[in-house]
This record gives C-alpha cells, sequence and structure tokens, in this order.
C-alpha cells in the first residue's frame, strides 16, 4: 500500500517511551511515497483508573479500522491482576482473530546468552492466539473457602487448530530449512493432545518438503536450554507458547529484544504488534527502557502489511546497531542510532 493508517496504544510504564522510538525509525525508513497515519489511542491503566473502562466497544470498532495497531506495553500494579490483561490486551487479540502469536528468536552478534557456546539461534515460535486455557472458561466454586474447587478448562477447536498448524507449515515451507516442531504434551492431556497431532500429522501430508517433530513441552525447555539450534519453526497452543516465548527470549539475548506480532493472517482485521516485554513500572519515564524490541516488532509490521525490504532494513540495521552497542545507552539514543542507520 502506498500509505499505512496505524493506530498507536502506547499504553504503560515504558510503553509510550519505546512506542515513539518504534514510530521514530518507522517514519524514516518508509518511501516518500508511502504516506504514514497514526492515531493514538489513550488505553490502559491511567484510563483504567480516570473512567474504569479497559476497551470500550466503540473504540474496539475505531480500531478495527486500522491496518495495524502498533502497542507499547499494558498493566501497572495499581490495578488489579487480570483486569487489563482480560479487558484489554486478550480482548483486542480474541477480537481481532490474531490467532498466529509471531515470536521470532534470533540470536544477534554481541548480545548475550547464558547459553555456552553462543549456539546458532534463528527460530520462530507459531503460538496459537485466541483459544487454549486463555479463552477465560472457567470457575470456582465454594470460593474462598477450604473446599474451594477452581477450574480453567482450555479451549481446542478443530478450526482454530487447523488455522493456525496450517500457518505454520507455510512458514516453515517458505524457510530454508524447512522444519517444523510441534509443541504439545499429549502423554497427559490427550484430548487436545490428540486433536493437535493428528491435525498436525494430516496438514503436514500436504506439506512433503517440510520435516516435521513432535515434542512435550518439558522436554522442549530442555532444548531450548540446551540445543536451541535445533529449531526452525515451533507450533503450540497459547499457554505453552507464552511459557516458551519466555525462555526463548531469555537465551537469545533477553526480554529486551524479544518482538512479536499477534497475526489475523486472513486480514479480516487489524494485525497487532508489540514487543514481548511488559511495562515495566519501574524504570518507566527514565528514557532506560531499550526500545530494540518494540523496533524489531515495526520490522514484523511492515513485513506483514507488504513492505518487506524496509522490514529487512530495520532489522539489519538493529543488527548492525547491536555489534557496536555500548552499554548504558537512553532509549532514544538507541532510536537515533537506528534510525541514523536505516536512513543511511
Ligand atoms: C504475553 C503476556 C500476556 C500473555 C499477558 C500479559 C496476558 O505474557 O504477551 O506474552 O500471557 O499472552
Ligand atoms: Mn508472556
Amino acid at each position: 500500500a502506498r500509505s499505512i493508517n496505524l493506530a498507536v496504544i502506547p499504553g504503560d510504564g515504558i510503553g509510550p517511551e519505546v512506542v515513539s522510538e518504534g514510530l521514530k525509525v518507522l517514519s524514516s525508513v518508509l518511501p516518500q511515497d508511502v504516506k504514514l497515519e497514526t492515531e493514538e489511542y489513550d488505553l490502559g491503566a491511567r484510563r483504567w483508573h480516570a473512567t474504569g473502562e479497559t476497551l470500550p466497544d466503540a473504540e474496539l470498532e475505531q480500531l478495527g479500522k486500522h491496518e495495524a495497531i502498533l502497542l507499547g506495553a499494558i498493566g501497572d500494579p495499581s490495578v488489579p491482576s487480570g483486569v487489563l490483561e482480560r479487558g484489554l490486551l486478550l480482548k483486542l487479540r480474541f477480537a481481532f482473530e490474531h490467532y498466529v502469536n509471531l515470536r521470532p528468536s534470533r540470536l544477534f552478534p554481541n548480545t548475550e546468552t547464558p547459553l555456552a557456546g553462543r549456539p546458532e539461534i534463528d527460530f520462530v515460535v507459531v503460538r496459537e492466539g485466541t483459544e487454549g486455557p486463555y479463552v477465560g472458561n472457567g470457575g470456582s466454586l465454594r470460593t474462598g473457602t477450604p473446599a474451594e474447587v477452581a477450574t480453567e478448562v482450555s479451549l481446542n477447536t478443530a478450526y482454530g487448530v487447523q488455522r493456525v498448524v496450517r500457518d505454520a507449515f507455510e512458514r516453515a515451507n517458505a524457510r530454508p530449512r524447512k522444519k517444523l516442531t510441534l509443541v504439545h504434551k499429549n502423554n497427559v492431556l490427550v484430548y487436545a493432545g490428540q486433536l493437535w497431532k493428528e491435525t498436525f500429522d494430516r496438514i503436514g501430508q500436504e506439506y512433503p518438503a517440510v520435516s516435521t517433530d513432535y515434542l512435550h513441552v518439558d522436554a522442549a525447555t530442555i532444548f531450548l536450554a540446551t540445543d536451541p539450534a535445533r529449531f526452525d519453526v515451533i507450533v503450540t497452543d497459547n499457554l505453552f507458547g507464552d511459557i516458551i516465548t519466555d525462555l526463548a527470549a531469555a537465551v537469545s539475548g533477553g526480554i529486551g529484544l524479544a518482538a512479536s506480532g499477534n497475526i489475523n493472517p486472513s486480514r479480516d482485521f487489524p494485525s497487532m504488534f508489540e514487543p514481548v516485554h511488559g511495562s515495566a513500572p519501574d524504570i518507566a519515564g527514565t528514557n532506560t527502557a531499550d526500545p530494540t524490541a518494540t523496533i524489531l516488532s515495526v520490522a514484523l509490521l511492515l513485513r506483514h502489511l507488504g513492505h518487506e525490504p524496509e522490514a529487512a532494513r530495520i532489522e539489519e540495521a538493529v543488527a548492525a546497531d547491536l555489534a557496536e552497542r555500548h552499554t548504558g545507552r537512553t532509549t532514544r539514543e538507541t532510536g537515533d542510532a537506528i534510525v541514523a542507520r536505516v536512513s543511511a
């Protein structure tokens, strides 16, 4: 497209600081003839305190008219746990059918890893984004008593599983190594596990060039920590994906570099791009947060909208910047350094 109509949700804590660096990089990488329009939405802790609202339907509808959404971070210790998560972040992912939660991991040069021998890390996790234990299908009986019973049921539909598994096969098929690993726990979660495994095996027959593998999630954490080079594309459910992508971030440069896209591949709704990290209220407003994860999320956004050369330019600029980066950088200095490289 020759224009990008972007919704921006800076959110809480360090969100506004990292988002403004992301937008700086976005506007400097775009060719002159691509017009960037942004509209900011005031959502998050401040709004909730002021009005009691998390995400009113009218605003959800407005957001739905944009081509994509850039989100900083949501959450603050002053808001009860779960209010903004469910009322805002998950509401967006569910309403806009972000069934592919794309989380790439790459070990860039000169970045830290706790792993010995600096293994080659270059894989992507395709985390299901609209089902699993995240749907809020549960309850509690005899709440607060010694006899309390709580359930939180994982929802897995054939429709929901096949669409994310198919997307993962497509992504694996488009990569040089063409390898896809299903991560689940089908030795214990037998019903959901069977649906995932059978769907995976059936769709796999349509992709003979893709080699496949299955790992239980506990074993997957061992390999992520001891041999991450074995992974190319991983597909998994919403909760397993949440957990293993934090581990993936920890071994590949830290959470400050982890980007993500909440993608609606069918393009019925805008996709939403956000750093994997949270709002880090302890360092909010200090100009010290690392905006790199947001900047890499902007690259995912551009790729999704069909601006591949610009996406690649940002990723190359980030790699080059990281290679020379010294410690003690401010948020804005990092943004400026990457802007200088993408505009050079
Ligand atoms: C993430 C976060 C969210 C999730 C929370 C904040 C709801 O941890 O994006 O990984 O669990 O998906
Ligand atoms: Mn998480």
